[in-house]
C-alpha cells in the first residue's frame, strides 16, 4: 500500500508527490527522468539552487550589512552547470585547485571573483591562478607566502588563513578549525606571517579567513571562531569559510541560512566592526538538498538482513562509507512505508552499504529508488570503482529535464589509455 505521509522536508524545494503518486522533483516525475536519462543518475531542481543563493544574498540584507560577497565553494559540486547557475545569480567561487579554478573559468565565473584556496600548491598552480588574474588567493602557510612573493609580478590581494582552534561539532574528516589541523596557521604563527606580509609589497594583505569544518549545525562556534581571530589586527576583509550543515534525515534539523547569516553578521559587527567586508564560502547549504539521485533495484537478497541491490553505490556516493554519513530513500511510486533495509550498492567489497536502515514500501526488483540530499559531494567525489561509469546530472525545472553532465561512457573508461 503506497503511502500517502507528505514527503520529508529534506527533498529539494518544490518537491511533491503527483497525481500519479509518484515524487515530482522540478515539476518532473521521476518516473520519466529514470525513463529517458537512465539511472544511476544525479536529479536536481534547479530551482533550489537559485532560490538557497538568494536566501543568502536576501538574508545579509535583511542582516543589515551591504558589503559582503556569498562565494560557492566549487568542491561541493563542480559541474559547470551548477557553477554557472552561480555565477548568474552574481555569486564568487571558491576553487581548491587549478583544475577547480579551470571549472569556474569555463563556467562563467570572471577571475577577480574567484578565491583560490589549498594547503599544497606547487608553482604551476600559483602561476595559472596569477596569470587568470584570480581575485584573492588565500595563503596557508610560510611556504605559500615565500612561494607567492617568489612568483608575483604585480599586486596580487590575499588572505591569510587561521587555524582559530575551535571545533565545531562534525566528524572529525571534515572538522579543519582544531589546532592540530592541516589547514592554516595557528594564531601565533599568523602574527609572524602577518609581519613577513608587511615585508612584501606585492602580496597585498586584504584580511584574514578562516573555514573551521563542514556539515556544522550549530551556530556557537562560527561566532567563537570569529572572536578568536578579532584581535589579530584590523583588515578590510574577513572570509568566514563555510560549513553551515544542513539536514539529511527527516527527523533532523539544521540552522536556516537566514539564521547563520544573522548571527555571523551579528558576531562580525560586535567583535569586528560594522563596515567590514564579509566573505562566505557555503558550498553544501548551497547544494545539498537540490539534489536526489535515483537508482533502479536490480537485485533482492534475504539473509540477517533484507538486502536491496541498486545499480549505483559508492561509486556515486563515498560518504557512507567515508563519514558514516546517514540517508533516507523513497520507492518513486510508493513514497513512505516500513520495510527495513539495507540499501546496497553494486560494488564488490561490503562497505558498499547507501543506507543501512532504509524503510521502503515493500521494495522489489524494479523499483526506482530515490536518495535525496545527493547534491553535495556526489558527483564531486565520485569515482569508477569496479569499471562503473560515473552518473548523468540532470537538470530539473518546471517540468523541462536536460542533461547538462552525460552519463560516462565505456569508451570513457579507455579514453586516457595511451
Ligand atoms: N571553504 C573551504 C576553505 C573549505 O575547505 C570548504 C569545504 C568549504 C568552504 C565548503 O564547506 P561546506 O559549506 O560545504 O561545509 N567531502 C566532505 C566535505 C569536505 C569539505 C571540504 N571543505 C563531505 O562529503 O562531507
Amino acid at each position: 500500500m503506497a503511502s500517502t505521509q507528505a514527503l520529508s522536508h529534506v527533498y529539494p524545494l518544490g518537491t511533491r508527490i503527483n497525481d500519479a503518486g509518484h515524487i515530482e522533483v522540478g515539476g518532473c516525475d521521476l518516473l520519466d527522468v529514470a525513463e529517458r536519462f537512465g539511472t544511476p543518475a544525479y536529479v536536481v531542481a534547479e530551482d533550489d539552487l537559485r532560490a538557497r543563493a538568494r536566501a543568502f544574498v536576501t538574508a545579509f540584507e535583511a542582516a543589515g550589512h551591504t558589503d559582503f560577497r556569498v562565494i560557492f565553494a566549487s568542491k561541493t559540486f563542480p559541474a559547470t552547470a551548477v557553477m554557472g547557475v552561480f555565477a548568474q545569480e552574481g555569486l564568487g567561487c571558491d576553487v581548491a585547485s587549478a583544475g577547480e579554478q579551470h571549472l569556474a573559468l569555463a563556467a562563467g565565473f570572471a577571475p577577480r571573483d574567484l578565491v583560490l584556496h589549498g594547503n599544497a600548491r606547487d608553482d604551476q598552480e600559483f602561476e595559472l591562478a596569477l596569470r587568470a588574474g584570480v581575485g584573492l588567493i588565500v595563503l596557508d602557510n610560510f611556504d605559500d607566502i615565500a612561494r607567492l612573493a617568489r612568483l608575483a609580478s604585480g599586486p596580487q590581494p590575499v588572505l591569510l588563513r587561521v587555524t582559530p582552534d575551535v571545533r565545531g561539532e562534525t566528524h572529525d574528516k571534515i572538522s579543519t578549525g582544531q589546532a592540530d589541523s592541516k589547514f592554516g596557521l595557528g594564531l601565533d604563527d599568523v602574527r609572524e606571517a602577518i609581519r613577513q606580509l608587511e615585508r612584501i609589497p606585492l602580496l597585498d594583505l586584504r584580511g584574514i579567513h578562516f573555514h573551521i569544518g563542514s556539515n556544522i549545525r550549530e551556530l556557537t562556534p562560527f561566532r567563537d571562531a570569529i572572536a578568536a581571530v578579532a584581535d589579530l589586527g584590523d583588515f578590510p576583509v574577513y572570509d568566514l569559510g563555510g560549513g553551515l550543515g544542513v539536514p539529511y534525515l527527516a527527523c533532523e534539523a539544521a540552522p536556516s541560512i537566514e539564521d547563520y547569516v544573522g548571527e555571523i553578521v551579528a558576531a562580525a559587527h560586535e567583535l569586528l566592526g560594522p563596515d567590514k567586508r564579509l566573505l562566505i564560502e557555503p558550498g553544501r547549504a548551497l547544494v545539498a538538498n537540490g539534489t536526489v539521485t535515483i537508482y533502479r533495484v536490480v537485485s533482492m537478497k534475504q539473509n540477517v538482513s533484507t538486502w536491496v541491490a541498486v545499480d549505483g553505490g559508492m561509486s556515486d556516493n563515498l560518504r557512507p562509507m567515508l563519514y558514516g554519513a546517514r540517508y533516507e530513500a523513497d520507492i518513486a511510486d510508493r513514497p513512505g512505508g516500513e520495510t527495513r533495509v539495507r540499501l546496497t550498492g553494486k560494488h564488490c567489497e561490503s562497505g558498499d552499504v547507501l543506507i543501512d536502515d532504509a524503510l521502503l514500501d515493500e521494495p522489489r526488483v524494479g523499483d526506482l529508488i530515490v536518495v535525496p540530499v545527493t547534491g553535495a559531494y556526489g558527483h564531486a567525489m565520485a569515482n569508477n570503482y569496479n569499471g562503473v561509469p560515473r552518473p548523468p546530472v540532470i537538470f530539473c525545472r518546471d517540468g523541462e529535464a536536460r542533461a547538462v553532465v552525460r552519463r560516462e561512457s565505456f569508451d570513457d573508461l579507455t579514453a586516457r589509455d595511451l
